[in-house]
This record gives structure tokens, C-alpha cells and sequence, in this order.
């Protein structure tokens, strides 16, 4: 009998893809999501993809009766990925404790049904966002993280303490932490891929709303940054790749392939490029002129982080595979698709 898995989050943009590739691996896939920041019409997208729509209920996991009831219904599920978060650094600066509590006790709340339940495995999303602007680059995953520049970052921070201490004297349970670099691209198909509310905080995002007209100018924050071009530089992974990766962390965790109880996993490409090396990558992969200026840096942002990502490639078996302008032009046909743009 196929595995069943549960994907919080599974109508997000990461977690729309990986809830693909975990349908196309033959996995059962059931997804929880509150809706907070997707919209339902993904089941609907995704079933176009894989031809299977994934089980699918809507409630808030930071409410602790909600997610107790889910649970005692659902005591055969075999392996949980979470993504379900608030995930806008600036609106965490705003709110904090909404940020808090959502992110918190929703991983508290899985974590206590874990363990009441049985359900022994668990994979976190997590991001370089913990490594702060490191000393040494790339980043290993022995790096030291640093202190969070923002509530959101200090919840990855404390969600993976929680499941570290939580996993050393549970050691029925096992977790795997992926700290995701910065996910950009959408799936092949344009069915499925990133759709902020509002103005996007994010560069890809703003660079494709920009291309489809509904953003004046894209502006670059920063020039004179110590970069070889002086804009500042991130390590730009393709989603399709990133879901992949959950697929390989799930399977390790099933067939108990783990060498430790708690796992960290950097997942990135293991290279560095700029605002205008993303900017210019996505002039010559779709052929659309942008208007960008450059102005001020942001607040808070680091100037440069990548990965390494021996660990994963060794460990895990994986490597991000698709390229920048293969990535780039997947978030330009989802945009077109999503603004019925020829
Ligand atoms: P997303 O907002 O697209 O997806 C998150 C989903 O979780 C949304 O569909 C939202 O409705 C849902 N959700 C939020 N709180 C919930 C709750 N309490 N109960 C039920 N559902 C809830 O975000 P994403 O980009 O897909 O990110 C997924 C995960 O990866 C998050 O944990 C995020 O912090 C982490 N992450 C994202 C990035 C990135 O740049 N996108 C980078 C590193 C880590
Ligand atoms: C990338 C680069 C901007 C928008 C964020 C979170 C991090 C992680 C990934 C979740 C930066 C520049 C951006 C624009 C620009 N998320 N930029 N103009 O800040 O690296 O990481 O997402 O865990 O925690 O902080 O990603 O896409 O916002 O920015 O010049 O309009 O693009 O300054 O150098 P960031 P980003």
C-alpha cells in the first residue's frame, strides 16, 4: 500500500510542488492548509499535473483542538512535511506574535500528535535565513547561525531547536530540517507556481509582475555592495528541484537510510549570483526588457549568501539540476498564464 503523507502548507508555492512530485513517486498525499495564503483552485491545478487530487482539509494548525481532531482521524499517516508558516519578513517585524504563534505552535501542535500518535517521521522547512550574513562562505551546515535579523528568521531559528530537543528525548521521532536558499521558478507546466498577495517582496516575483506590466520599474536595492557588480547575491534554487529534494528526505526517513536522529540539510545550487546577474538572466532567457533602477539598499538585507551543498549532494543523493534561464523563463510562463498574457 502506497504511504501516506501529509503536506501542511500543500497549496503554497513550495508546497504545491512538492505535493506533485510526491504524487508522481506514487506516495499518498494528503494536504492541510488554511488558506491564508493560497488559494484552492491549486488541488485543481495540481490534479491537471499528476491526474490525482490530493486529499485536502482546511483548517488552522495553530489551533490545538483542530489539529488534535485532525490527527485522531488521521493516526496512519506515515510521514509528515511542513510548510505551512507566515513567511513575509517584513510583516513579521509588523506582527510579531502573529508570527510567532503561527509558526510556533503549529510545529508544537504536529510535534505533540507525533508523538501521541506514533507518527514517527517529520521533514521541516527551514532556510538560510538562520545563518544570518555568515562569516565564511558557502555556507555547511556546520556554519554557526547567528542571531535573527527579524521574528519571522528567529522562528526558523526556534523551530529547529524545538524539533532538535523535542527529537533528543523522543527518539522515536526522527526530523529532517532542509534549509532552503531562495526557491524561485515555477512548475513546467505554468499550472502551479508563485503567487503573492499584494506587492511581492521577493526579486523573481517582482521581476515577473514587473515584465507582465504591473509593476512601473523593478528596483534593485543596492549597488555598492563588496559583489563583483556591487548588487547584492543569493543562491536562486529552481522549486521543481527543491520539491525533489522532499521526496529524497522522505523516502531516507521511511527506509530509515538517516544517520542521525535530527538531520540539517542545506538545499541550494552551491552558486552565487546578483540582482543584475538574475536581472540580466532573465532579459536573455525570455527576451523582455526590464525597467529597473537601482536605489538604496533594503533594511535588513544580508550582501551575500550561498550554499554549500555537499551535504545534500553526498547524503541525499541530490543536486539541483535545471539552470538560471530554464528557471527564470518557468516563472515568466506561469505569470503570462496567470495574467492571460500571449
Ligand atoms: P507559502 O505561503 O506559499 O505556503 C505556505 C502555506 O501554508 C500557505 O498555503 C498558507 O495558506 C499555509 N499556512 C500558513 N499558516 C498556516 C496554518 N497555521 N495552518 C494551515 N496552513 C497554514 O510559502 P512557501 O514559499 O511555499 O514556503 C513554505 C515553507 O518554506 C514555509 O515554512 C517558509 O517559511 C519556508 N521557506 C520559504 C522560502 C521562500 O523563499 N519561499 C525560503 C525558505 C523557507
Ligand atoms: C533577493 C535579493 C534583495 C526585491 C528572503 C527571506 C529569506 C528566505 C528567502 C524564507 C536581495 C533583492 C529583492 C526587489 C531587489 N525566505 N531585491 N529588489 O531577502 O534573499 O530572502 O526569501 O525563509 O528568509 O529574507 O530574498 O527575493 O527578497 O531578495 O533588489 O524588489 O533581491 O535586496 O538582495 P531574500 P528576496
Amino acid at each position: 500500500m502506497a504511504k501516506k503523507i501529509l503536506v501542511t502548507g500543500g497549496t503554497g508555492y513550495i508546497g504545491s510542488h512538492t505535493v506533485v512530485e510526491l504524487q508522481q513517486f506514487g506516495f499518498e498525499v494528503i494536504v492541510v492548509d488554511n488558506l491564508s495564503n493560497s488559494g484552492i483552485e491549486v488541488l485543481e491545478n495540481i490534479e491537471r499535473i499528476t491526474g490525482l487530487k490530493p486529499a485536502f482539509e482546511e483548517f488552522d494548525l495553530a489551533d490545538r483542538i483542530l489539529t488534535d481532531d485532525f490527527f485522531a482521524r488521521n493516526n496512519d499517516i506515515d510521514a509528515i512535511i511542513h510548510f505551512a508558516a507566515f513567511k513575509a519578513v517584513g510583516e513579521s517585524v509588523q506582527k510579531p506574535l502573529n508570527y510567532y504563534r503561527n509558526n510556533l505552535v503549529s510545529l508544537m501542535n504536529i510535534l505533540e500528535n507525533q508523538i501521541r500518535f506514533g507518527i514517527s517521521n517529520l521533514v521541516f522547512s527551514s532556510s538560510c535565513t538562520v545563518y544570518g550574513q555568515p562569516d565564511v562562505l558557502p555556507v555547511t551546515e556546520q556554519t554557526p547561525r547567528k542571531d535573527a535579523e527579524s521574528p519571522y528568521g528567529n522562528t526558523k531559528r526556534i523551530s529547529e531547536d524545538i524539533l532538535r530537543e523535542t527529537i533528543a528525548v523522543n527518539p522515536q521521532i526522527k526530523g529532517i530540517a532542509l534549509r532552503y536558499f531562495n526557491p524561485v521558478g515555477a512548475h513546467s507546466s505554468a499550472l502551479i507556481g508563485e503567487l503573492p498577495l499584494g506587492v511581492p517582496q521577493n526579486l523573481v516575483p517582482f521581476i515577473t509582475q514587473t515584465a507582465a506590466g504591473l509593476r512601473n520599474e523593478l528596483k534593485v536595492f543596492g549597488n555598492d555592495y563588496n559583489t563583483p557588480d556591487g548588487s547584492a547575491v543569493r543562491d536562486y534554487i529552481n522549486v521543481v528541484d527543491l520539491a525533489k529534494a522532499h521526496v529524497i528526505a522522505i523516502e531516507r526517513l521511511l527506509k530509515a537510510k538517516n544517520k542521525s536522529n535530527y538531520e540539517v540539510f542545506n538545499l541550494g545550487t552551491g552558486t552565487g549570483l546578483s540582482v543584475l546577474e538574475v536581472v540580466t538572466g532573465f532579459e536573455r532567457a525570455t527576451g523582455v526588457k526590464l525597467n529597473y533602477e537601482i536605489v538604496d539598499r533594503r533594511a535588513g538585507d544580508v550582501e551575500k549568501i550561498w550554499a554549500d551543498t555537499s551535504f545534500a549532494n553526498e547524503e541525499l543523493g541530490w543536486k539541483a539540476e535545471k539552470g538560471l534561464d530554464e528557471t527564470l523563463l518557468s516563472a515568466w510562463s506561469w505569470e503570462k498564464r496567470v495574467r492571460g498574457i500571449k
